[in-house]
């Protein structure tokens, strides 16, 4: 049977973002919503029938409008559905022994390098039954549903060995499956070189590159290819390897790149055409002007940088620069465990001197293309999916400047209503 159509009407402001589902928005094309006020959304069968104004849609389904469940968005604005292109859910336990060391002056690479940090999810996720790993990742997207957002992209990569990165991957999957937010994968076999491999971590990118990534071809497991590209992690040219290796078989590269130190990263995600290069905090001009030139998408994460205690991301200069910039919780138990979005938009503005628009561009349409999504998602324009998000604040503006609250207060996910009055329905 199919559902009834949903009409929402009156919104003080109808935010749809379009006009950059062909390639992402860049420059001052960032900072221009497309705002349309007392605005008013069909959706119907899953997708966006029409976008206008309140006037003109109730002419328009004149003799429908019996047919459709109104919704009134009087005082509230309406957004695409928020998109998450960076996370890390699928995992087990937690590390708040770990903050707290941070917190007493220990670094994260420290941790990391003591066998805390990824090694100790990793332990936890080897241990954990695939029941148990898709009931505590469950939880995590059932918190970012309440915060607004419908599609996240989520990495493998607390396995270090296939049985258990395949785990993940297949957990994943189910998630996208079960639950109704969109879950899309990413392999990151080369999170963190595992310890029994510390003396001969070529021998760990070989497993990588010729065992583990041709099976998760093979499986359809994933369609994006990530590595730790980090001094300590993995060395540029590893992380080269592995991306190169992964196109083999249609893996789209995306790398995190220049988190603790500069370290070429974002220099190597231009030239192996990387969809994105994520973290950033470190990246240098070369490396800007590389992502800028060869459009990758910069994917920032102002949580990690808030969460590790460190500087943030050059935004400001990024987007200047002309480098398509998106935002991402980054959600993970050890640099940045939260599910709210709406925070990472807050502290882009706060710590990267991004504008509420430009946070917004960032978390619709440029985070669609960070995931190969920019057709489907993103935007509020016709022939799109019906994801869609009513914030109980008069203007966009808001939802930066009462920073930290969620303002959620419906979402539509495919065109059904799955979050009512901030809670699931
Ligand atoms: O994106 N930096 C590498 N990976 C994650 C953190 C993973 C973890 O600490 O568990 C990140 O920050
Ligand atoms: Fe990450």
């Amino acid at each position: 049977m199919s559902e009834k159509p949903i009409f929402i009407q009156h919104a003080n402001e109808l935010i749809t973002v379009s006009g950059g589902s062909e390639k992402p928005l860049t420059k001052e094309e960032m900072n221009h919503l497309e705002i349309i006020n007392d605005g008013a959304a069909w959706l119907e069968d899953g997708i966006i029938k029409a976008v206008g104004t309140t006037e003109e849609l109730q002419v328009k389904f004149s003799n429908r409008l019996d047919e459709a469940m109104i919704i009134d968005a009087t005082g509230k604005i309406v957004l695409p559905g928020l998109i998450d292109p960076h996370t890390h859910i699928v995992y087990a336990g937690s590390r708040e022994n770990e903050f707290n060391m941070r917190l007493n002056g220990a670094t994260y690479m420290e941790i990391m390098n003591n066998g805390g940090g990824i090694h100790a999810t990793t332990s936890r996720t080897r241990e954990a039954s695939h029941e148990e790993l898709l009931s505590e990742s469950k939880k995590r997207l059932n918190s970012f549903l309440k915060h607004g957002v419908t599609t996240i992209e989520a990495k493998s990569g607390y396995g270090l060995d296939w049985e258990t990165e395949k785990k993940q991957l297949e957990v994943a999957k189910r998630l996208n499956d079960e639950h109704v937010i969109d879950v899309v994968s990413t392999f990151m076999g080369a999170h963190a070189v595992p310890a029994n491999y510390k003396e001969n971590p070529d021998e760990f990118v070989r497993i990588v590159t010729k065992e583990m990534i041709p099976e998760v071809a093979k499986g359809n497991l994933a369609e994006f290819n990530d590595v730790f590209c980090e001094r300590g992690v993995f060395t540029p040219e590893q992380s080269r390897r592995i991306l190169e290796a992964g196109k083999k078989y249609d893996l789209i590269p995306k790398i995190h790149a220049d988190e603790i130190e500069p370290y070429e990263g974002a220099e190597l995600a231009a030239e192996v055409g990387a969809i994105s290069a994520d973290h950033l905090l470190r990246a240098s001009d070369n490396g800007i002007k590389k992502m800028a030139e060869k459009g990758v998408i910069g994917v920032l994460l102002p949580g990690t940088a808030f969460f590790l205690m460190a500087d943030s991301a050059r935004g400001r200069k990024m987007i200047d620069e002309g480098v398509p910039v998106a935002l991402s919780t980054d959600c993970n138990p050890g640099s940045s465990p939260t599910t709210s979005l709406p925070f990472i938009m807050n502290l882009a503005c706060m710590k990267m001197g991004m504008t509420p628009a430009e946070a917004i561009t960032a978390c619709t349409i440029n985070a669609a293309h960070a995931i190969n999504r920019g057709k489907e998602i993103g935007s509020l324009e016709v022939g799109k999916k019906a994801d869609v998000v009513i914030l109980n604040v008069p203007n966009y503006m808001q939802l930066q400047y009462h920073y930290g609250m969620n303002h959620t207060d419906t979402v539509i996910k495919s065109g059904k209503i799955v979050v009512e009055k901030g809670q699931l329905s």
